[in-house]
């Protein structure tokens, strides 16, 4: 399998190791020969202990274009949709492109779209959490009704983004990136997106119909020459009438990743990373004792996950439409984003 990346940053880098473990051959692809430096010098020993000097690194316009199987877009949101479209041209087999989507202006969405009708690529947003073995294990449950009919679906992503600077130490904060303007696709609406995205999947798991209603607040700061929220909330409704909670933000520490799935005959909650060793899983169907389940799992762990699921839509073990990942899917959450970030006043 050849896969290539498109962007050598903080996620570039998590894919390239995690196609890697999976005995892939991997190119890179970035516009700036300061991020492949970083990737090779620093970045990559960093997280993995060794540099692995097989990966082939290119910049920007001197890259092969054909023969890849899985080309990954793993640059910034609002840098994404047209390199999107031209990766499609080439026909790889899957084509994977980071989340969000792209930004709230859906720009190159219909051309993509369009393009997409007649192709045979099949296309995935990077939602990875979707693919967890702890997520996996709460849509089985919701299958197998253990707690009855669901009643009310709350997520939670709220990780203050000192995180995500540490994972990028060569920012100097937010208006360094995309992350600090909500319009290229940052702030917490667009980059805490998992948490739009799980309660999608639960609801779907939950046999819920789709959403048709949504209310969002976004406390939108300006400051330090950035533009963004720092804190979305939103409430949902589905097209029968269920009705559940989404929270997302950059300022809670420590982080707190979590989903609760009420039932009419019991809980299931989930918790990311809640113990040092991974995630949670705990449920209880009323009148039974409380069940915990721990899913082991360090951060890499999450793409070799997203990697092993690549392959088997690749083999067709896996039909793309039932894939938690697929275009469809990253779509609607950017729909979402698209109807509920004040874009009327910009
Ligand atoms: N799935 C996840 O859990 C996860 C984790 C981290 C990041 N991400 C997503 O990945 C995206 C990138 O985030 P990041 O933290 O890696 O950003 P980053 O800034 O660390 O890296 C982005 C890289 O893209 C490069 N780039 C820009 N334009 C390019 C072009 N035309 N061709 C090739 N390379 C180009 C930049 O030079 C930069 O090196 C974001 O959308 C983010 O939300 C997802």
């Amino acid at each position: 399998m050849k896969v290539k990346i498109l962007g050598a940053g903080s996620i570039g880098n998590h894919l390239a190791q995690a196609a890697r473990r999976m005995g892939w051959q991997v190119a890179v692809v970035d516009n700036d020969v300061k991020a492949l430096e970083r990737m090779k010098s620093n970045i990559y020993p960093a997280r993995y202990g060794l540099w692995d000097d097989t990966i082939e690194l290119y910049e920007a316009g001197k890259e092969p274009k054909t023969g890849f199987d899985i080309i990954m877009i793993g640059t910034p949101p609002h840098i994404r949709m047209k390199l999107a479209l031209e990766s499609l041209m080439e026909k790889p087999k899957l084509l994977h492109l980071e989340k969000p989507l792209c930004t709230p202006f859906l720009e190159y969405i219909n051309e993509f779209s369009q393009n997409l009708k007649n192709s045979e690529t099949i296309v995935t947003v990077g939602y990875d959490h979707g693919v967890a073995e702890s997520v996996e294990a709460v849509i089985n449950y919701l299958k197998q009704n253990i707690i009855g009919n669901i009643l009310t679906i709350d997520v939670e992503f709220r990780e203050h983004w000192r995180g995500i600077f540490a994972a990028h130490p060569w920012l100097n904060g937010p208006r360094d990136s995309y992350l600090g303007f909500w319009r290229q696709g940052g702030g917490a609406g667009c980059e805490h997106s998992h948490a739009l995205h799980l309660w999608q999947t639960f609801a779907e798991a939950s046999g819920w119909q789709e959403i048709n209603d949504i209310k969002a607040i976004f406390d939108l700061q300006k400051k330090g020459g950035a533009d963004y929220d720092q804190l979305a909330a939103f409430l949902l409704k589905t097209r029968d009438n269920k009705i559940g909670r989404v929270v997302q933000d950059v300022i809670t520490y420590p982080t707190k990743k979590w989903a609760r799935l009420q039932g009419n005959h019991g809980f299931i909650e989930w918790i990311c990373n809640s113990v040092p060793v991974g995630d949670v899983v705990r449920y209880q169907i009323e009148g039974q004792d409380l069940v915990e389940r721990i899913f082991p799992k360090k951060r890499p762990d999450d793409f070799y996950r997203l990697m092993l699921h690549y392959q088997k839509l690749i083999n067709g073990e896996i039909k793309p439409e039932s894939s938690p990942l697929h275009f469809n899917k990253g779509l609607s959450i950017m729909n979402i984003l698209h109807n509920t970030y004040p874009i009327e006043t910009t």
